[in-house]
């Protein structure tokens, strides 16, 4: 067992039919068309889906003609992102890599960090790390979206327990618990499926709006926003994620 949850494989593999059930594959070309009406981006750009997971939004940006490279550091993930690509014609560019150390200098107009993919380190620095990797590969002007669970989002609809029924039968039975004054989210997975039982334990730094932006003006981002969501609806009580856009 490796010594960090987000490096088991195992763990994103049985996680696998959780994150990218058919509902989520559905919202990405919605999702896809929202953050680019938010930072206004004209098609044919350079694009980084980081981490792309199943490459969900890398494969829409082909689609509308992007020039789009997916990196992650599952292996079976970028496979099936291959697999897809491969199917519908389409050309990204797969890297297996650590978010912590792609970095590829001033090669994107844009970056995008979908679906909470970030707060996942125990060592917060790396999260600082990633964002100076996401600054260091923009172009200068260049645009980084992330979405995730904020602080707040995760406070207003706070639920210590939770399930939910998979496409293919199976269940996940959630359990949540706030550690270290906030400072993190501890998380109990159980997967029922097939008559197989899977729990893990993960715990994720979920940042609040002012904490994220101070941590990428940090890293030498400017005009850092946040948003409710990928409308740009304003970060206010009704807003339900966190959507901030920063700019190189
Ligand atoms: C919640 S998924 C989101 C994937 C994708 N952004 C989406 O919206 O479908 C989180 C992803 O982070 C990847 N991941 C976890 N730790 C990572 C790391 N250290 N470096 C790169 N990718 C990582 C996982 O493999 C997984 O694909």
């Amino acid at each position: 067992m490796p010594d960090a949850w987000h490096d088991d494989d195992e763990l994103w593999k049985h996680l696998a039919p959780v994150l990218f059930d058919r509902r989520r594959w559905e919202k990405a070309e919605t999702e896809v068309q929202l953050l680019l009406a938010l930072v206004d981006q004209s098609t044919g750009a350079a694009v980084l889906d980081l981490p792309c997971g199943q490459g969900r939004h890398a494969l829409e940006l082909a689609r509308l003609g992007f020039r789009v490279t997916g990196v992650d550091r599952t292996e079976s993930y970028l496979q099936e992102a291959r697999r897809r690509a491969d199917a519908n014609g389409l050309r990204i560019e797969w890297v297996t890599a650590d978010m912590r150390e792609f970095r590829r200098p001033e090669a994107f107009e844009l970056i995008i960090n979908m679906f909470t993919s970030f707060g996942y380190f125990q060592d917060a620095d790396d999260d600082r790390l990633v964002a100076e990797n996401f600054l260091r590969s923009l172009k200068p002007g260049g645009r980084l979206v992330m979405e995730m669970m904020g602080r707040e989002n995760l406070a207003a609809g706070f639920q210590a327990h939770d399930w939910h029924e998979l496409d293919d039968g199976g269940f996940l039975l959630e359990e949540r618990a706030i550690v270290d004054h906030w400072r993190g989210l501890r998380n109990r997975w159980i997967l029922l499926r097939g008559g197989e039982r899977h729990e893990y334990e993960f715990t994720l730094r979920h940042y609040s709006a002012g904490q994220l932006i101070d941590l990428l003006e940090g890293a030498g981002f400017d005009d850092v926003t946040a948003f409710g969501n990928l409308e740009g609806d304003p970060y206010d009580e009704h807003a339900r994620r966190l959507v901030v856009v920063a700019t190189r």
